[in-house]
């Protein structure tokens, strides 16, 4: 008894002490930590990895590529082709990348050389952006659940609220401010044009998913993730499932994602030039489970230079918003009756945020 209350005011205060730094896990890279912190060590069970037995294969399926023809069709069955490729893939894996997508890969460079400048920065210019109030515009943090969760992850992250309301310039960093606000309209633009194509694979009018507010709210979570020193102690990301309708994943090339399904984690490729594009719970929720948001993590990074990633999170998250969010009429019958209860997004993420990361799934909560 007395050994785990020791242990744990132990945590605490060193948990307060990496915090107070306000420079993150970067910060400990900076200082030339060899081991990491025990604050980072992770559970042997979040640790493993089962890999499915012939991975090569299985991987190809689970998360497919798919060519958006510059989100200009050169015909209308290639069109319908796509829209049955998104549809078995979100529900399958509720995984998958687009290529052709229409963002020039240069805007793609230089959104994560903003994300990368960002945290590369002298710490005295980070350590002003640092904090843990996720109600503001932009903020600087390292592990939105790090007094929560069972161990830190090697990982930091800046979050901007975009959408609905636009954040005023002066309150993002001026070292990506306008690649922050240029590449936020396009992945909103594509999030759009995706939302349009998921609707039709529902067998929906192409507004329905723009027209209840799916692509209305945008957070975007940029994460850094400095090279470890101990990647088999610790995790970069741990399990979840995205809290949003939609997400817009814009990767490195340096790989670690992982995707969970049956049990096993396959790896998601890195294709050069695609995004990711992930079904979140909410669109799972209003989908009544047709489509699929699976849960996924990130390994500690192995590689010698940083890892680098945009999530677009198509949700409007505890911003104002009344509409209240259940399954689709026309998704349910006599024979498949809602599974889920009328909420607004606003009750999903405080649910969410109160729980953290801790690998359980956050829908069962709102089944009927
Ligand atoms: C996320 C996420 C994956 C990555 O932000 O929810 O899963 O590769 N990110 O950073
Ligand atoms: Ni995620």
């Amino acid at each position: 008894m007395e050994t785990t209350k020791i242990a744990s005011y132990d945590r605490l205060s060193e948990l307060k002490a990496f915090d107070e730094t306000k420079i993150g896990v970067k910060g400990l890279v900076e200082a030339g930590v060899s081991k990491i912190p025990r604050i980072f060590h992770h559970s042997s069970s979040n640790l493993a990895n089962p890999r499915p037995i012939s991975s090569s294969v299985l991987h190809l399926n689970t998360i497919p590529t798919i060519d958006l023809s510059g989100r200009n069709f050169k015909d209308a069955i290639t069109r319908k082709n796509v829209i049955q490729e998104i549809k078995d893939a979100s529900e399958n894996s509720g995984f998958f990348q687009v290529t052709n997508h229409g963002i020039s890969l240069d805007l793609l460079e230089k959104m994560r050389d903003g994300v990368r400048g960002f945290n590369e920065q002298s710490p005295e210019v980070r350590k002003q952006f640092y904090g843990r109030d996720f109600s503001k515009d932009f903020v600087y943090t390292s592990n939105f659940d790090l007094y929560t969760s069972q161990a830190a992850s090697w990982r930091d992250t800046f979050i901007c609220f975009m959408a609905p309301n636009p954040p005023k310039p002066q309150d993002l960093p001026p070292i990506c401010r306008d690649v922050i606000i240029e590449y936020s309209k396009e992945a909103t633009n594509l999030a759009e044009f995706l939302f349009q194509l998921l609707s039709e694979a529902l067998g929906l009018n192409p507004n329905h998913l723009n027209d209840i507010d799916c692509s209305k709210g945008l957070r975007m979570l940029c994460h850094y993730y400095p090279p470890c020193p101990e990647p088999e102690l610790t995790i970069g990301g741990t399990k979840h499932s995205d809290s949003s309708f939609l997400t817009v994943l814009l990767p490195d090339l340096i790989e670690g994602l992982q995707v969970l399904r049956d049990g096993y984690y396959f790896d998601v490729p890195p294709v050069p030039g695609a995004l990711i594009i992930n079904v979140g719970d909410l669109l799972q929720l209003i989908t009544n489970d047709k489509f699929i948001s699976s849960e996924h993590r990130v390994l500690a990074n192995r590689a010698t230079r940083a890892r680098v990633s945009i999530a677009c999170f198509f949700t409007t998250g505890l911003r104002h918003n009344p509409r209240m969010y259940g399954p689709i009429k026309e998704l349910v019958s006599e024979d498949n009756p809602p599974k889920y209860r009328e909420i607004t997004i606003k009750e999903f993420t405080t649910h969410r945020n109160a729980k953290g990361l801790d690998g359980t799934p956050d829908l069962p909560h709102f089944k009927i």
